[in-house]
């Protein structure tokens, strides 16, 4: 399938968006580039205004990256607040490399913490309760993440799911063999009927799933018995 059909947004509308601005910074434009060169994958901009608009606006103190990339989200989510901080997993030592250089640059060093390592494994060791989580990850890790990612979340956080659209894929009929989108496309519905979120899907860049953790998990109450 072509690019212009997988396109969510039609370029017009896309670009009428991009022109609205607001400018982003110098260093994540650098970023943006970055990836551009060498086909590497961040969030899209606008998922990482949403992300920083989403940490002022509920004075989120802790937020759980799952999958760091360059360090993209990180940059954002920091730029929310001055009082946050990150912890973000990613299994790629090269791209934990990239997103240091760049956490440094930004001077948000200390507020950021990066664990190296399959998420499935490093989430079992990260010490709760963070006000937010950031799933960012292969879409065939997505729901395990998602479980353990709510279990060190507190009630009321949020959980913020990227690429639930997978470029428009997911919603295509005769995804067999696409492995990828009918792993995006499952984590979507497992993401909407998870009893313990309220959430929705918004059609912003590739679809980000955003959800607030309204009641506790049978592991929160020390389950299950
Ligand atoms: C889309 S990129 C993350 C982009 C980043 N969140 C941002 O905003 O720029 C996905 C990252 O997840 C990492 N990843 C994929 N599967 C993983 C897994 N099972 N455990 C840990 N990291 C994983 C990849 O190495 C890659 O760097």
């Amino acid at each position: 399938m072509d690019q212009a059909r997988q396109a969510i947004l039609r370029p017009r509308q896309a670009a009428y968006l991009e022109g609205l601005g607001p400018a982003r910074a110098e260093l994540l434009l650098e970023m943006e580039e970055l990836a551009r060169r060498k086909n590497l994958t961040i969030s899209a901009p606008p998922v990482g205004r949403l992300l920083s608009i989403l940490v002022q606006a509920t004075a989120a103190r802790r937020v759980l990256e799952i999958g760091t990339g360059i360090g993209y989200a990180c940059v954002s989510l920091t730029s929310g607040s001055e009082s946050v901080r990150v912890t973000s997993i990613d299994r790629d030592a090269e791209m934990l490399r990239i997103a240091t250089g760049f956490i440094e640059r930004c001077e948000v060093a200390e507020r950021v913490e990066l664990l190296c390592g399959e998420a499935v494994d490093q989430l079992r060791s990260v010490q709760g309760p963070y006000d937010m989580c950031f799933i960012d990850t292969d879409p065939r890790d997505c729901r395990r993440c998602l479980d353990l990612g709510l279990q060190v979340l507190r009630v009321g956080g949020l959980v913020i799911a990227n690429n639930l659209l997978w470029r428009g894929l997911v919603a295509e009929p005769g995804l067999e063999g696409d492995r990828d989108s009918e792993d995006m496309r499952a984590f979507g519905g497992y993401f909407v009927m998870y009893p313990q979120l309220e959430s929705i899907v918004l059609p912003v860049a590739g679809g980000v799933g955003l959800a607030v953790k309204s009641t506790h998990l049978t592991t929160d109450v020390g389950g299950p018995f």
